[in-house]
């Protein structure tokens, strides 16, 4: 497994609309390996295609926080939203392409995705908490959209400006 470099936001390949998964490939298996890897190591709950420059409908994720609980990894290409709670809750999100910046965002509170394993089967699961935001904010960058898209347009001018200056910095050495 390797370490992958997480795009910082802004750059074009975050905005764009990911193609479905069509095969499980060997190269899918690795970027499904690699991204749990690089998520654990970040640390973060989840990480979408994209964030690595691989524009697949495929994400991982693990909610699991309490350290004495086993850790579930989860794999989940060509994910779709298959019902969703009216019932609402307001979570600070974050996005490891986003570094150190935390907004609240208002979504569904529980929802039921279906998705493709890479064992080649169709999942479904029902997300609650964590999990449910945390699903949610993932199928979104599939999409190309970050949660900094449901700010203000000055909240979310402030917050790119940011990872601009971020990204001189980091050019800079
Ligand atoms: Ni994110």
């Amino acid at each position: 497994m390797t370490l992958r470099p997480i795009l910082i936001h802004p750059d074009p390949r975050l905005k764009k609309p990911c193609e479905p998964v069509t095969e499980i490939t060997d190269e899918i298996r690795a970027a499904a390996d690699d991204m749990l890897e690089t998520m654990y190591d970040a640390p973060g709950v989840g990480l979408a295609a994209p964030q690595i420059g691989l524009l697949k409908r495929l994400f991982v994720m693990d909610c699991v926080k309490d350290p004495e609980t086993k850790p579930r990894p989860m794999v989940l290409m060509n994910p779709e939203i298959i019902w969703a709670s009216d019932d609402r809750k307001i979570y600070e999100e974050g996005c490891l392409s986003i570094p150190e910046q935390y907004a609240e965002v208002t979504r569904p509170s529980e929802v039921k995705v279906r998705w493709l394993g890479l064992d080649g089967a169709l999942h479904e699961d029902h997300f609650v908490g964590l999990w449910a935001t945390c699903a949610q904010h993932e199928m979104d960058h599939l999409d190309g959209k970050l949660f900094i898209d449901y700010l203000s347009p000055l909240k979310r001018q402030l917050i790119t400006r940011k990872m601009e200056k971020l990204k001189r910095d980091r050019a800079r050495g």
